[in-house]
């Protein structure tokens, strides 16, 4: 049996042109990296709000063992029946416990062992849910009683509160992504305590775009400074996704290595 543990986190599905990239570039990462559980992020798959039960259902198909989401998930009204009925689609641990679904799962990989989930929202300039730290603690607490490798997806606006749950986790779980603000960091790395880390993990879907929007919606957004209706860009689409090596026994990361496909050019010829 080996001893590690091969990890892919998709980054926020955007809408169709996320969803076909994932078609696209999942089937061949999973092959040639060995990958042994794939788990995305998916609450913007449906035109950038919510995820649909056919597309659940598709990502399933690909691989996918388990779906996270955060405060757009709950945009589309069919999402309280779903997440009731589907296991694999968590919603963030810490909202009020009154809501449907759950905040983590432990997916069971056979002879490669166990390995859990947790979804959890941040409060910096969101939605004042329960403490995200307190609420964490709880949730591994429960899971490290069937594994030691625990995947925390932190879906936090502010940088600052993802990296201090970074620290507030190190050492306890295997890794701790960031989700939500749609643009992939550099700071990948394996924390002091043997936990994975990246503050974003990036967008899979259009980036001729602000964070998936149109870009002139979201200009007309910026500089009126009133409401104007959310429509999804399709261009220039981008999968974005952290692979992560854990020994499955100690259940701390070996490595951490974004990937993005295909790559954004840096030389001006080259751009859209
Ligand atoms: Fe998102």
């Amino acid at each position: 049996m080996s001893t590690t543990l091969t990890l892919l986190f998709i980054g926020d599905i955007v809408g169709t042109p996320g969803m076909d990239a994932v078609a696209m570039f999942l089937p061949s990462i999973i092959k040639d990296h060995g990958v042994d559980c794939v788990i995305a992020n998916g609450e913007n798959a449906m035109d950038g709000k919510s995820i649909s039960e056919a597309q659940l259902v598709r990502l399933r198909e690909l691989g996918v063992q388990a779906i996270t989401s955060g405060n757009h998930i709950w945009e589309k009204w069919h999402i309280h029946k779903l997440m009731g009925a589907e296991a694999m689609l968590l919603r963030p641990v810490n909202y009020p416990r009154e809501n449907p679904g759950r905040g983590y799962i432990t997916i069971d990989l056979g002879a490669k062992g166990k390995i859990g989930v947790l979804n959890v929202q941040g409060r910096t300039f969101m939605s004042p849910l329960d403490c995200p730290f307190k609420t964490a603690d709880w949730a591994i607490q429960r899971m490290a009683e069937e594994t030691r490798v625990i995947l925390v997806d932190i879906h936090a606006e502010a940088t600052a509160e993802k990296i201090a749950m970074g620290w507030h986790l190190d050492g306890r779980v295997s890794a701790v992504v960031g989700t939500h603000t749609h643009i992939q960091t550099a700071d990948a790395r394996i924390l002091p305590g043997g936990t994975a880390y990246i503050t974003d993990v990036g967008m899979t879907g259009p980036y001729d775009s602000v964070v998936g929007m149109r870009k002139d919606v979201a200009l007309r957004r910026f500089i009126r400074q009133t409401p104007h209706k959310f429509e999804m860009a399709s261009d220039d689409v981008h999968f974005s996704a952290v692979l992560i090596v854990v020994d499955a026994l100690t259940g701390k990361a070996e490595s951490i290595t974004p990937l993005t496909y295909p790559e954004f050019s840096r030389n001006a010829g080259d751009n859209h």
